[in-house]
């Protein structure tokens, strides 16, 4: 089984990621979008984090300029029809991925894998919306794509030794390390970091400590390359809060369910690194 043509469906924070670090491995790969302005969005982000590149000498300007070269954005998911794989990275909401995967079933070839990014649905329920649960399996990258190494690869019960196979060497040809894990809600990584980033939010509306206070605590204490209130800003408070919604309906455990200050912040739309605001206003050049 030998992935050649990759799609990947959704080009926002995290399908910008996936499909320039695959097209920056020489795989020619289609990314789809809604429309036409999101897609020119996540595009231009993929420009710019290559300019970021070249810029500071780490990516040479033939390599973005193939990487580019290798990269097409449609809004059509019928031009992911001869993909070998196709990555679904949309809004973790299990009505838009279940019309995604009908669609895609019918629009891909019927060998070709299916991936899903979600970091907190069930895999296998995103399985069923397709007639492919053996060629189907999870591929969670993690924010921001060009500079993390890690994919957790999930395998259910249905996923063939073949496609966790094909699908791992891939992750590995795009310079990715792959740990693999079964699929239960957050897999390793969210099981861990969600609730330390909910603790820390908690900790905030508590009034322990102060915000920087709480970022320093972990970042100088810990060796942690970002604070838990930066990192949840820069995953998202809408992100965090849906995953924590999810991983809490799962587990019914307190440690997973949401803090009131996140839903309020999310209510008033401060999301974070994407809308301006969130912990920090990063309106300025740091965060302030
Ligand atoms: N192109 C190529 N290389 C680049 C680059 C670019 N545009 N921008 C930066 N780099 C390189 C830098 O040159 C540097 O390389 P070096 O180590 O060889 O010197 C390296 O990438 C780090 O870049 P910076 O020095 O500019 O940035 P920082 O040192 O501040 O690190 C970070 C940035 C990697 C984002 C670091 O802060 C970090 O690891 N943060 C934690 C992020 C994290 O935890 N992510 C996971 C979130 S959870 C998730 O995604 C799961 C989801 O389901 C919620």
């Amino acid at each position: 089984m030998a992935i050649r043509n990759v799609g990947v469906v959704g080009c926002g924070l995290m399908g910008s990621g996936i499909a320039q670090v695959s097209a920056q491995a020489g795989f020619p790969t289609v990314v789809r979008e809604v429309s036409r302005e999101l897609l020119d969005k996540g595009i231009g982000s993929i420009r710019k984090f290559l300019q970021g590149g070249v810029d500071k000498g780490k990516v040479a300007q033939a390599d973005m300029d193939q990487t580019l070269a290798n990269l097409r954005g449609t809004t059509e998911l019928k031009d992911l029809a001869d993909c070998d794989l196709v990555i679904e990275a949309a809004s973790e909401n299990l009505g838009i991925k279940q019309e995604l995967f009908g669609a895609l079933e019918k629009t891909c070839k019927p060998d070709a894998l299916f991936a899903s990014n979600t970091s907190s649905l069930s895999i296998t329920e995103l399985a069923t919306f397709t007639k492919r649960p053996d060629r189907f399996l999870g591929l969670h990258f993690f924010n921001p794509v060009p500079l993390m190494k890690l994919v957790e690869v999930v395998r259910t019960l249905s996923t063939s030794d073949e496609t966790y196979r094909a699908a791992s060497e891939w992750c590995r040809a795009i310079g990715k390390t792959v740990v693999t894990t079964g699929d239960s809600t957050g897999f390793v990584v969210n099981r861990l970091l969600v609730p330390y980033m909910l603790d820390a939010i908690r900790v905030y509306e508590q009034g322990l400590a102060s915000r920087d206070d709480i970022d320093n605590a972990m970042k100088l204490g810990c060796g942690y390359p970002m604070g838990p209130l930066f990192l949840t800003d820069y995953v998202g408070l809408d992100t965090t809060f849906a995953i924590a919604e999810i991983m809490f309906g799962e587990f019914k455990e307190p440690r997973f369910a949401p803090p009131s200050l996140l839903k309020r912040m999310v209510l008033a739309g401060r999301h974070g690194r994407k809308s301006g605001r969130g912990f920090y206003d990063w309106s300025t050049n740091p965060p302030s």
